[in-house]
């Protein structure tokens, strides 16, 4: 006979983050950690979870199934199951944010937008896997070039009082428009807000498309700038919800959806 707690583990392998989260049958969070990706998904799944499991104080064996999600998912032998970003953020946001309807994941290689029914369900989305335009990667670009921190392209926009318009679309030409604007003399926070605010216009669009239901809450290391969930609040015109890791929400709809499959078996097998 089986006795004490039974643990949960999502593991969620994204372009440059992975998480893993635990939780227990009471879904509550026990452990969480985020490692960088690295050149090898496997290495990096395996570190996120061992990592993990430490920060919850429980061992491996003490875990009844783990679900692997993200684009690196299919790296991760020791999964019981994959299932796509899609089901796994929608099931993590709702669970902690209850009347969430609208998803908004802004990733490092992707941004997508998620329409979530009663229980956490998928009801529609739309993703963005083809341009680096309205992801983290064009962020991080432009931190390369205006030679700031992720950190303090937040502050600054936040901070600034103007706007500059970025017209390029594309993130090859934004970077070359960032450098004439750069040698024009126009203040370093106004191209900030400039660039925060195309990708909070590209992935709109893609918000809009699928209609805005009940809340809204923002996933993926994105939603860690500040100055990027402010010019999204502004255009829905009320808060969005962040939770303060917002990169392991994916791994912790992963793990939630294990704890659910776990209990289904257990009916059938009794
Ligand atoms: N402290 C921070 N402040 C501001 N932005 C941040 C911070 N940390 C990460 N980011 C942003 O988050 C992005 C990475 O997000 P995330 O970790 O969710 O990506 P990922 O899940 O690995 O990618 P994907 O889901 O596209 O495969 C970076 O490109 C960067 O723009
Ligand atoms: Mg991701």
């Amino acid at each position: 006979m089986k006795t004490g707690m039974d643990y949960f583990a999502g593991i969620d392998v994204g372009s440059l983050s992975t998480e893993a989260v635990i939780i227990g049958d009471d879904d509550r969070l026990c452990g969480f950690s985020i490692v960088q990706t690295g050149a090898n998904s496997t290495e990096a799944a395996e570190a996120a979870l061992g990592s993990a499991l430490s920060s919850a104080g429980i061992r491996r064996e003490n875990l009844s199934r783990i679900i692997a999600t993200g684009y690196g998912r299919i790296s991760v032998p020791f999964a019981e199951k994959k299932i796509t970003e899609i089901s796994c953020h929608a099931a993590g946001a709702f669970h902690l944010f209850p009347d969430t309807g609208t998803v908004i994941d802004i990733g490092g290689q992707d941004s997508k937008t998620i329409r979530v029914g009663p229980g956490g369900k998928v009801l529609d989305f739309n993703m963005n896997d083809k341009c680096a335009a309205g992801t983290g990667r064009f962020l991080e670009v432009m931190a390369g070039k205006l030679e700031v921190s992720l950190e303090q392209m937040a502050e600054l926009s936040l901070q600034s009082k103007g706007e500059v318009q970025i017209s390029s679309v594309c993130t090859v030409f934004a970077e070359s428009e960032v450098v004439s604007l750069v040698a024009q003399n126009h203040p370093r926070d106004q191209i900030i807000k400039g660039l925060h605010r195309a990708v909070v216009n590209r992935v709109w669009s893609m918000v809009k498309a699928l209609g805005i239901h009940g809340g809204v809450t923002m996933s993926g290391g994105v939603a860690k700038n500040r100055g990027v969930v402010a010019l999204f609040e502004e255009k829905l015109g009320r808060r969005i919800h962040v939770h303060e890791e917002p990169q392991i929400v994916g791994a912790l709809g992963a793990a939630l959806l294990a704890r659910r499959e776990s209990q289904i078996t257990r009916k059938v097998v009794q």
